[in-house]
């Protein structure tokens, strides 16, 4: 039952909501009217208190519902709101734990707020490409003021009930049973009362002096700050409603903004990738009960690049790790850089000394895998050459305990074939970090085809404790990302070839959305990783067509950043990327050698050749099974590779301009005379979808 009513003396305590959430469906709203109505019209209740079930107050709206006939179905929270503030007796919330967006705006309805001092509040619609479509923009900036109103709803970070503490929006803050304390303000406010209308917030008065000059202000930072984002915008323009109009019209403005919102694209991008990311955690042939492995302590292999951002994560995670080298020299320098990480942090205010002194004390450096004997998992991050990974499997099968995780950070090697020389290979898993993996969001956690369903869940709940975004891959060259990437750089190669300069390229792609364009990226890894990949390439697959423009590039020692000089020249000190006339005459005379004529490219070819390749390979990647479901490549995506959260990823992309339309464009790129019309075959399950008119994020999971 969502709504439960219990008469205390004359105190009705109406408890709403089922797990995990309390989320405001259309049976919980229907119900929950209905016990109000019940106590509101009761000659034996005198005053109503409104909690959650289950330890929380409620985490809003039910988002599943969004788009659909049930979210519109009265009562909406916008009539269940109105008839709280409207009853005449009074109403108390009784807010523990969650309490975020309509939960918020119900109690903003509510007439008095008791909240336990554990509880957190907020309004993350935003998060969603939404604003509080419940009254959230006009209640609170009547309780707490313009400025806290604009920042608590901008952020749309929860924030604790103890930074409320004198403010009105909360009538108490109490250390005890919440509901108690509700019921017994309840009972107060009755006697204080004595049958006057009990106090309504849409009552309240919003006066700011220098209200113009601040809305103004806010506007110029949004728009500079999220371009491409509608809702911040929309919600100043909705709290400015609420400090220049009635609350009945500020209501309505609301109203529409939400409207909207909602069915413009970047919220549903950003509401498919706040499902990805739960979908994500969900691996359809291992049950959550699958019983996990401690993992108190954990060893890192090679304490280079990764090693030692890898490391940095577990410390921070407070679980100790022994970070062990080849050679003293090695291991001191990456101590020394884990060492300066921190110092960083603290000067940069990011971290107390205490705590950057108590985390690298979690830290013991070794040279002898005899220390890793206490380790319940260890991952590997050295050189990426298969014979060296797989002498350091054999040693990790000789020297840890039964039951630890042997993990590797390859980020391209077979590692069905490193899991083989060793006696346990059900124990070996991939966990591929992206550089800096203390900053990277995203870990690849590669499931071999041995690797263990209590090994790959121990590694997933692991991924949560490091804060990371952790999405299942099958084995494959490159695995989701660093696969769909090469064909993406590919294509960027060909455009090089054919006429467009890398800065064109990178503009392009940029105006896109992406944090980065291909060649800029490119200059910051190091160019000579793709180098070492296409080598690999032209050895493997001699069939596949490869431009040789990036290897000229190579050749001349440009690796990037790094060597002060890549696609681009960067000043030293700078990280500005600056055309390079070096370059732009090596690919001329690369044209001139294919007898290519160059022609000019709209942003718009650009832009749909790079994601378009990005699209066709992650079709392959899904048919093959290698992903498990096309938002987890989205998120892979999002959080790897800086593809704009705001247009849902690439294959939510794909969805939006629709599979019909990525062939037919992707027909036009094939007809291209100087195009690879293998390249552009669309992939089996592009196909499919093209012809049934169906998307990539209904193609349903594979296991
Ligand atoms: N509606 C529907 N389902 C929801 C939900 C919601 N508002 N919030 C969470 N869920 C679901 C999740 O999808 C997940 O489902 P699953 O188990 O099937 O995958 C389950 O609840 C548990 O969620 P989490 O895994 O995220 O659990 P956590 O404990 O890590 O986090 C939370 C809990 C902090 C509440 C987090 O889920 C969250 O931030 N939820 C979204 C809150 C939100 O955005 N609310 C605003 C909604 S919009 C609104 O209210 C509009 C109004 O202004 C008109
Ligand atoms: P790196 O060259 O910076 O570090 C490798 C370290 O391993 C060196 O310090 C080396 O001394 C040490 N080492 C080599 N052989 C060893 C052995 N047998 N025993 C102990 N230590 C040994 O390399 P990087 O960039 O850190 O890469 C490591 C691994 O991570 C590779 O597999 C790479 O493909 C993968 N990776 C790299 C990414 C990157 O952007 N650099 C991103 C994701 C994965």
């Amino acid at each position: 039952m969502p709504v439960v009513k219990v008469q205390d003396g004359r105190v009705a305590v109406v408890t709403f909501g089922e797990p995990p959430v309390n989320s405001l469906g259309l049976t919980t709203r229907r119900d929950l009217a209905a016990a109000l109505d019940a106590a509101i019209t009761d000659p034996a209740t005198a005053a109503i208190v409104l909690g959650g079930a289950n330890g929380l107050f409620s985490a809003g709206a039910d988002i599943t519902e969004f788009g659909t006939p049930k979210m519109l179905a009265a009562p909406n929270l916008i009539d269940l709101i109105a008839l709280i503030e409207a009853s005449p007796k009074p109403i108390v919330a009784a807010i523990e734990g969650t309490c975020l967006g309509g939960g918020f705006e119900i109690a903003l309805g509510c007439n008095y707020r008791v909240a336990g001092s554990g509880a957190r509040l907020g309004l993350p619609e935003v998060k969603l490409g939404l604003l509080p479509g419940a009254g959230g923009t006009q209640r609170l900036p009547r309780l707490v003021g313009v400025e806290p109103a604009l920042n608590l709803i901008l952020s749309g970070e929860p924030v604790p009930a103890t930074a409320f503490k004198g403010s009105p929006l909360l009538d108490r803050i109490v250390e005890g049973p919440v509901v108690a304390a509700a019921v017994e303000l309840a009972n107060a406010k009755v006697e204080e009362l004595s049958g006057r209308a009990p106090p309504r917030v849409r009552n309240r008065p919003l006066r700011e002096p220098a209200l113009d000059a601040f809305l103004g202000f806010a506007r110029n930072s949004i728009k500079a700050a999220f371009p491409n984002y509608p809702a911040p915008l929309a919600i100043v323009d909705a709290i400015a409603s609420a400090a220049t109009q009635d609350f009945d019209a500020g209501i309505a403005a609301e109203r529409r903004w939400f409207s909207e919102l909602l069915h413009g694209p970047v919220s549903g991008a950003l509401r498919h990738l706040f499902f990805a990311e739960r979908a994500a955690a969900k691996i359809p042939d291992v049950p959550e009960s699958t019983p996990l492995r401690e993992v108190k302590r954990v060893g890192v292999i090679g304490a280079g690049t990764m090693g030692t951002g890898i490391t940095i994560n577990f410390l921070n995670a407070g679980i100790p790790v022994v970070l062990l080298e080849l050679g003293r020299e090695a291991l001191d320098k990456g101590v020394a850089r884990i060492a300066e990480t921190y110092e960083g942090q603290v000067r940069k205010g990011r971290l107390t000394k205490e705590d950057a002194l108590a985390r690298r004390s979690l830290l013991d450096a070794t040279l002898n895998y005899p220390d890793l004997a206490e380790c319940d998992l260890v991952i590997e991050a050295v050189f990426e050459d298969m014979d060296v990974k797989r002498q350091v499997f054999e040693r990790l099968d000789a020297s840890l305990k039964p039951g630890a995780i042997l993990a590797s950070n390859t980020s391209t090697l077979d590692l069905d074939r490193i899991a083989a020389v060793t006696k346990r290979p059900s124990d070996v898993i991939g966990m591929h970090f992206f550089s800096p993996a203390n900053v990277m969001k995203l870990l690849e956690v590669v499931r071999g085809r041995a690797t263990g369903k209590d090994v790959l869940a121990t590694v997933m709940k692991l991924a949560r404790t490091i804060r990371k975004t952790a999405v299942v891959s099958g084995v494959c060259d490159g695995f989701i990302g660093n696969r769909m990437l090469e064909q993406y750089l590919r294509q960027a190669l060909f455009m090089l070839d054919e006429g467009a300069s890398p800065a064109e390229i990178d503009r392009a792609i940029e105006g896109f959305g992406f944090a980065m364009g291909p060649f800029r990226m490119s200059d910051l890894a190091g160019n000579d990783i793709g180098w070492h990949i296409r080598k690999r390439r032209y050895a493997d697959t001699p069939t596949m067509v490869y431009s040789r423009i990036a290897d000229r590039v190579c050749e001349l020692g440009r690796l990037g950043q790094k060597t002060g000089s890549g696609w681009y020249d960067y000043r030293p000190g700078d990280r500005n990327a600056q055309p390079s006339a070096v370059v732009d005459e090596l690919i001329s005379s690369y044209r001139a050698e294919l007898g290519l004529v160059p022609r000019k490219f709209t942003k718009a070819e650009i832009v749909d050749r790079l994601v378009y390749a990005l699209v066709n390979e992650g079709a392959k990647i899904l048919d093959e099974g290698i992903a498990t479901r096309a938002s987890d490549i989205d998120l892979v995506y999002l959080y790897g590779y800086g593809f704009p959260a705001w247009r849902g990823g690439p294959m939510g992309y794909a969805d939006a301009v629709g599979a019909f339309s990525v062939v037919h464009r992707m027909a036009e790129f094939a007809r291209n005379p100087h195009g690879d019309p293998a390249f552009w075959t669309p992939a089996p399950l592009l196909a499919r979808l093209a012809a049934s008119g169906g998307a990539f994020n209904s193609t349903g999971v594979r296991s």
